[in-house]
């Protein structure tokens, strides 16, 4: 099944794996699902939990979809805005995309987050040392063009029917916070972002992290599931061997093309890995067809 597309982009947006992420889920989830690095929201949006903690450092991230959730911004405020937003941009030309940057940059506004979001360069989201949004214009001045507008209410709209039985909570938060309320029962989903890359105001991420992280799934009362990469067309994760190649965790490999990024490096093809600490296996075997079709490490 083609997977639910959220209203944002992000780097790293995982609308690829979103299949593959949810054959490593142990259903039905007995407590609550927690996405500390959630980001476009894709993820949940697609595995549908009842309950869930969905935090983000961004704070811009998170008021967006806490504006959807509580109806302050819906699919047609959204349409209604992005047209006439639209307009200006095809009028006014590049100048109201700074216009606007400027705007979101002093007041914060979801909806101005969201035109920045869909109409910067290469959909990056990238913040500068002051926590101001810093991407430049794609330069397609008919980008809220009508089939756009549409697309992008709709998802507004699907977001918003989907979360409107479930309890979610939505915060801003470090990971540590975030991993620190899982209880047994729980399935924690981290997809944090590649160390020395994508690295702004919200996204600085070392190797210190990386461990801090990989120590703290290690020792959760519950299932977790880590995004992460095996190899790309230079170098391996050493994290692979040093910490997860152990019969505790099994390690699905996917080659996945990013399309997202500002330069030709973060385009390139990678082995991306999905880690668990539960068995894939069996589960797969019934859930997604024979178990040939996975390429799982040997650990
Ligand atoms: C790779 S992205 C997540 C992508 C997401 N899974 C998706 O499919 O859209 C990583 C996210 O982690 C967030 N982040 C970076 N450092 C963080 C930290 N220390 N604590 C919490 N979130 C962080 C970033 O804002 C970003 O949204």
């Amino acid at each position: 099944m083609p997977p639910i597309v959220p209203p944002i982009k992000c780097q790293g947006i995982k609308t690829k794996l979103v299949n593959d992420i949810k054959a490593t889920v142990q259903f039905p989830i007995q407590g609550k699902w927690i996405e500390p690095f959630c980001g476009s929201c894709v993820v949940v949006l697609n595995v549908q939990p009842q309950r869930a903690l969905l935090a983000d450092c961004n704070v811009h991230i998170i008021s967006l979809y806490r504006d959807i959730q509580s109806g302050a911004v819906t699919g047609q405020m959204a349409k209604a805005y992005l047209s006439e937003q639209g307009e200006l941009l095809r009028s006014v030309g590049e100048a109201h995309y700074y216009a606007i940057r400027d705007r979101f940059n002093r007041e914060g506004s979801s909806l101005d987050f969201l035109f920045l979001n869909r109409s910067c360069f290469n959909g990056v989201m990238r913040f500068n040392k002051k926590g101001h949004f810093n991407v430049p214009f794609c330069r397609k001045p008919d980008r809220f063009a009508h089939a756009l507008v549409t697309k992008i209410t709709n998802q507004i709209t699907n977001l918003a029917l989907v979360m409107r039985d479930k309890d979610w909570q939505f915060e801003v938060a470090n990971f540590r916070d975030a991993l620190s309320r899982a209880e047994p029962g729980d399935v924690v989903y981290a997809d944090p972002p590649y160390a020395g890359r994508h690295v702004d105001y919200y996204n600085s991420w070392s190797d210190g992290d990386e461990l801090d992280l990989t120590e703290r799934l290690k020792n959760l009362p519950c299932q977790f599931i880590l995004s992460t990469w095996i190899k790309n067309v230079y170098r391996e994760n050493p994290l692979i061997e040093a910490h997860w190649r152990s019969s505790d965790y099994e390690i699905l490999s996917i080659n996945h093309f990013y399309h997202v990024g500002s330069s030709e490096d973060l385009r390139h093809s990678m082995e991306e890995g999905i880690i668990t600490n539960a068995r894939i296996r069996e589960r797969h075997q019934t859930a997604m067809g024979p178990i040939e079709q996975l390429n799982l490490l040997p650990t």
